[in-house]
């Protein structure tokens, strides 16, 4: 079994990227700007954030946190994303979710300029994506793929199972692995003979938010396995695969911590470059 370091790939990634921006500021004297959005005092929401702009800083970008209260309504939140989108410094707008219940999700989305949409979350690159040319996709999807490929793990007439429907992880990532010419199945809370599907899973993604659902009965043996699980248990960070037992059959594994957690911050860094360049 190997296990997959992504830890170690989103610290390559982010050298990469830490390198191109001091190239670009040195040439055109400007490097890419990220704006993150946080609602409320939610903690687990406002270390993701904190993160994110710790790493901005670190690989050279400019960041431009706004950290607001609960108590802020739809339409100062419009304005503030109104501001964003004509800010040419900011080339990329993360609102972080979930937020407060008296605000519309997906107004908010919608009112995001999708050249700045470096979440992915916009219809409009939802739509790109489905069609196969977006350029800015989901972090953690794309991250998924990242470790793939970092690996050599061989995509194509493969088939990859996806547990999970979410517009965040299950649904993207099928259209990413579609794109790279996986045989897809997607599997849901709905989904009859479950472990009859996953066990013909050559690479089998994990993400229903349930701690330990993946057993290894779900299993082949070798099969690539990526789990995308964040749970809390007793106050421990726990995956949606049982590591101990699903490693043991498994060809790689992603552990929880330091899988797939690490490359999500890394690939938002990448469309906040992707986004600036496309600007240039
Ligand atoms: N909340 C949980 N995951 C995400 C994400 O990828 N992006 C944003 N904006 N919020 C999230």
């Amino acid at each position: 079994m190997v296990l997959i370091d992504g830890k170690r790939v989103s610290t390559e990634i982010r050298g990469r990227l830490e390198k191109e921006t001091a190239e670009l500021k040195t040439k055109i004297g400007r490097t890419p700007g990220l704006a993150t959005v946080l609602v409320g005092e939610d903690p687990a929401s406002a270390v993701y954030v904190r993160n994110k702009n710790k790493i901005c800083h670190e690989i050279g970008f400019q960041s431009f946190g706004q950290n607001l209260s609960a108590e802020t309504t739809e339409e100062e939140l419009l304005d503030i994303i109104k501001k964003l989108n004509s800010n040419d410094e900011v080339n990329g707008i993360l609102v972080q979710l979930p937020l407060p219940d008296h605000i519309d999700s997906e107004k908010i989305l919608l009112s995001i300029d999708p050249e700045k949409d470096v979440d992915g979350f916009h219809p409009i690159n939802v739509g790109k994506l489905a069609i196969g040319n977006a350029l800015l996709t989901p972090c953690t999807p794309t991250g998924i793929i990242a470790l793939l490929d970092y690996y050599k793990i061989e995509i194509p007439g493969k088939h990859a199972v996806v547990l999970g429907r979410s517009n965040i992880v299950g649904k993207p990532v099928a259209h990413l692995l579609l794109q790279r010419h996986a045989t897809v199945t997607i599997c849901h809370s709905k989904t009859k003979n479950l472990q009859q599907v996953t066990r013909q899973a050559d690479i089998l993604i994990a993400a229903v938010g349930r701690p330990h659902f993946v057993n290894s009965d779900m299993v082949k043996e070798g099969t690539v396995v990526i789990d995308v699980g964040i749970n809390r248990v007793d106050g421990k960070l726990t995956g949606d695969v049982d590591f101990d037992q699903v490693a043991e059959k498994a060809g790689l594994i992603t552990p929880v911590p330091g899988g797939v957690g690490p490359m999500t911050i890394a690939l938002l860094m990448e469309n906040t470059l992707k986004a600036f360049k496309a600007t240039q």
